[in-house]
């Protein structure tokens, strides 16, 4: 099936950084979210996303323009309605997921494919509170999602080969690379990365080490672009604690015991970089350690 609009719901860090992709692989984007603010922010950090790839010669300024040109914003479902594809990438909660795919399905069109970012939760059973498992999968975009080169495909048990070889269609149009990884929690890139951040938090709860020196020995003794707990708050601690929940639950091992430090940070609404503080404090020039 040839894909030419697509639907995105949800414009937070993922969701525009989804846009801005598919805008510039020629896709005609449709971008929803439930609040105007959102989306007003969206927009601006598109623009500002390809302002930066105009101004490091990865794209031109013509592109750029045309790839704009191609974003349409909308509060309202509705406007799904003659939509190739959608990609869900609402908030990393399962019931959201579930009540946001049903009030999606009156308003789309039967050959419409459904798909999830969700970084976690079983595609399988998303597919099944729809009326389409078999046009149902998982489409996992990394974070920054402009400059990350994978994408996860995940069929659930119902999917078929001809969903899956459209949403690669979709994939290798963006110049990303798809890894196909089965339907168990977290599939690959969250299954491993996410203990790793886990266990950098516990580091850091039993006194191994400092933040700073924690990060540090992660960057220089691993060469990791960013420390693990530098990339929690990058990720969002709430959203780092919902996959090690689902991994928890899902496969019911004490290895993947949420560090109760997480979790404290995360009830103190200590998000990471989008609430300004986490394991760091943005609030200043320099990010600083937060304790
Ligand atoms: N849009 C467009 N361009 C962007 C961008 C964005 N949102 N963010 C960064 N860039 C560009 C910069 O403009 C810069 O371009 P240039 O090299 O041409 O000048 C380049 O990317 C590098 O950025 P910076 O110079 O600002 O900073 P760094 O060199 O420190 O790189 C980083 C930033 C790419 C984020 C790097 O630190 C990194 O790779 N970090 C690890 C990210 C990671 O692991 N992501 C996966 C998380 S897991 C996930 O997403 C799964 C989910 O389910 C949780």
């Amino acid at each position: 099936m040839q894909i030419k609009k697509v639907g995105v719901i949800g414009a937070g860090q993922m969701g525009n950084g989804i846009a801005h992709v598919l805008s510039l692989g020629g896709y005609h984007v449709i971008l929803n979210d439930i609040d105007k603010n959102t989306l007003e922010k969206a927009s601006h950090n598109i623009k500002n996303n390809l302002e930066r790839q105009v101004n490091s010669k990865k794209i031109s300024a013509a592109e750029s323009n045309a790839a704009l040109k191609l974003i349409d914003y909308t509060v309202s479902l509705e406007d799904f309605n003659e939509v190739d594809l959608v990609i869900e990438a609402a908030t990393e909660n399962e019931p959201i997921k579930q009540k946001i795919l049903n009030s999606l399905l009156t308003h789309i069109q039967p050959h419409t494919i459904l798909t999830s970012n969700t970084s976690s939760i079983s595609i399988t059973r998303l597919a099944s509170c729809t009326d389409r498992p078999e046009k149902f999968m998982g489409f996992h975009f990394m974070n920054p999602v402009p400059v990350m080169q994978l994408v996860e495909l995940i069929k659930g048990i119902a999917t078929d080969q001809e969903t899956y070889d459209s949403c690669l269609q979709v994939v290798e149009k963006l110049g990303k690379t798809a890894a196909s990884a089965e339907d168990f929690p977290a599939f690959i890139v969250n299954r491993v990365l996410m203990p790793m951040i886990n266990e950098a938090v516990y580091a850091l709860y039993e006194g191994v080490g400092s933040v700073e020196a924690i990060d540090t020995s992660m960057k220089l003794g691993a060469n990791h672009p960013m420390g693990p707990l530098e990339l929690a708050d990058f990720i969002g601690l709430d959203t780092c604690l919902a996959i090690m929940n689902v991994l928890h639950e899902g496969l019911a091992d004490t290895k993947y015991r949420p560090c109760p430090l997480m979790t404290k940070y995360v009830e103190a609404g200590w998000l990471g970089r989008k609430t300004k503080r986490g394991f760091y404090d943005y609030t200043g020039e320099q990010q600083i350690p937060s304790r």
